[in-house]
């Protein structure tokens, strides 16, 4: 699908609402809401990380998965670069490194996720973790993991997840509604199949998905959202 701009600006607009709104009404220890836990499919992935590990978390939001990250790095002095656009993640996930005592291990910056610029072979684990889909167009996609490839070092990880297939229903009427508002709506099997031959000569330790469901209050009603979620991690050769 083509965006013209201003389709674009308003569909990075809501998107910025969105979490505007859900990063001030919920915090990482908010019982019921999708910060409480970190996933477990990265954590797995970054037990696998060694003494000195150098982390970015692209789209990092209040630190669901940073802090612990940095948790477990702390005894091998490793570090994790955070990068989010809204100030009040990045400001939620410096309270929250500051209450796991994890400071000296986060670092914490503002940038779009269009713009992040990633030095190259620098990273053992590019994390970029349901960041995608809300702010750049599926062709634009694609361009920024090559970015991720490079950024990792070798015997570096990429870790990613999308929201594909995402529809959303009215949750009063369950009629179906448009949901064009998200910008890198993959179909999963074109996802699943450019990862597939984007990671080649890459090993794919791990691929999954997973059926989701959120609901999404506006002032007057409540959006459901479904989505498949593909789960992906890969080590550069
Ligand atoms: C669904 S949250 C995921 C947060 C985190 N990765 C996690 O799994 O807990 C998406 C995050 O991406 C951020 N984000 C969305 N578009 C972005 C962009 N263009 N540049 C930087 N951050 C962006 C949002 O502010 C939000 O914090």
């Amino acid at each position: 699908m083509k965006w013209n701009q201003e389709e674009r600006i308003l569909a990075i607009e809501a998107d910025r609402r969105y979490h505007e709104r859900y990063f001030c009404e919920n915090s990482l220890s908010t019982p019921g809401s999708w910060l409480e836990q970190p996933d477990d499919f990265v954590m797995r992935q970054a037990r696998s990380l060694g003494p000195g590990a150098y982390v970015v978390d692209v789209g990092c939001g209040p630190g669901r998965l940073a802090v612990p990250i940095a948790q477990l790095l702390k005894p091998f002095q490793g570090r994790v670069l955070c990068l989010d656009y809204l100030p009040i993640a990045l400001s939620r996930l410096q309270q929250a490194a500051h209450d796991a005592e994890v400071t000296e291990q986060i670092e914490t910056r503002a940038a779009d996720v269009a713009n992040t610029c990633l030095p190259p072979e620098t990273y053992d684990m590019c994390l970029a973790w349901s960041v995608w889909e809300a702010t750049i167009p599926c062709h634009e996609i694609v361009a920024k993991m090559k970015e991720l490839q490079d950024a990792a070092k070798r015997g570096g990880r990429n870790v990613l997840m999308f929201n594909t297939d995402m529809r959303r229903f009215d949750a009063a009427s369950g009629s179906e509604l448009d949901a064009s508002s998200k910008l890198g709506n993959f179909k999963t099997a074109d996802l699943v199949a450019s990862l597939r031959s984007l990671y080649e000569g890459w090993l794919q330790i791990r691929i999954e998905m997973r059926q989701d469901e959120e609901f999404v209050r506006h002032d007057e009603r409540e959006d459901r959202w479904t989505a498949t979620q593909v789960l992906f991690a890969a080590a550069k050769p």
